[in-house]
């Protein structure tokens, strides 16, 4: 009876399954090719001004490098836009349509921004291609997981990635037995299961070795175009080798923009970051 019942609610007209909803939700217009909006944010902590007036604009399919020193607000911008943090005033829009001041995180992380901590949060006691998948199922309703067809194009999915982020050798072991930089390319994958338009990635390049930082910088570059990457980093050698556009951050607001060679031939960089 139980069954019966459910099988009905399943076939009602008016009912709207999730996978019938698209993963790009139709109204994020790209038509200016800007993809993010920041524009005259600024937010303070108990008086304190932690981000000031901030405006940033990042293109679609751009790969952007945010430094500054430490206590500049690089981590609370990525929390305004994440909707962890709300700002004071100013506006943030993804797209030409899409106010992110509107939504709340699990919102705004539904609509396409994935973001990447800079501590591994992978499920330790699983295997790899496990936690691709779960990755997967934490957004989508049981019907996705139970409709075969779905179920077909998922695992093209976790395949695509596992080639992603070079780990398909490493797929049935346990992500606990992971090295640190294969953990940080597991967690990205992890993210790109859910096909995120705009990646927020801080401090990828953290406790890296120098060779897992080389195949860091490749994985990223090799998203931006697809997806649109926020890196913020604080090792230079490795901002310069993946770095198109860099922007500065000096408390809570932009300093310089440019490339890698401008801004570390520019005075105030110099002066407040690069100095020492
Ligand atoms: N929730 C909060 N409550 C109080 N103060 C905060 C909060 N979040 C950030 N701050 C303060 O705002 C300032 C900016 O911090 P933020 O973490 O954004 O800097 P950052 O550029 O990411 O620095 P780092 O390079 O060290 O990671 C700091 O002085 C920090 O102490
Ligand atoms: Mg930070």
């Amino acid at each position: 009876m139980k069954s019966l019942d459910a099988m009905r609610n399943f076939m009602r007209r008016d009912q709207v399954f999730e996978f019938l909803i698209p993963d790009t939700p139709p109204d994020l217009d790209l038509t200016h090719g800007i993809i993010l909006y920041l524009e005259g944010i600024s937010v303070s902590f108990d008086g304190f001004q932690a981000i000031n007036n901030l405006n940033l604009y990042i293109g679609d399919g751009e790969l952007r490098c945010i430094i500054g020193p430490n206590g500049a607000g690089k981590t609370t911008m990525m929390d305004i836009i994440t909707g962890k943090t709300a700002p004071d005033s100013g506006s943030a829009w993804f797209g030409q349509q899409i106010n992110l001041l509107k939504m709340d995180e699990p919102e705004i992380a539904a609509i396409g921004i994935g973001r990447k901590f800079q501590k591994p949060t992978v499920f330790e006691f699983h295997p790899v291609i496990d936690n691709l998948e779960l990755a997967l199922a934490g957004n989508k309703g049981v019907w996705t997981v139970l409709t075969a067809r779905l179920r077909e194009q998922e695992r093209h999915r976790i395949d695509e990635v596992l080639k992603i982020i070079g780990l398909q050798e490493e797929s049935t072991r346990l992500a606990g037995a992971l090295s640190h930089g294969q953990k940080q390319w597991l967690e990205i994958g992890m993210l790109l299961m859910q096909n995120p338009k705009l990646l927020l990635v801080d401090e990828p390049a953290a406790g890296m070795t120098h060779q897992e930082m080389e195949r860091t910088a490749e994985l990223l570059t090799s998203l931006a175009g697809d997806h649109s990457v926020i890196v913020v980093e604080h090792d230079m050698d490795f901002v310069r080798s993946i770095a198109n556009k860099v922007t500065v951050l000096h408390q809570g607001t932009v300093l310089a923009e440019g490339t890698m060679d401008e801004v570390q031939n520019n005075q105030q960089v110099i002066e407040v970051y690069l100095g020492g």
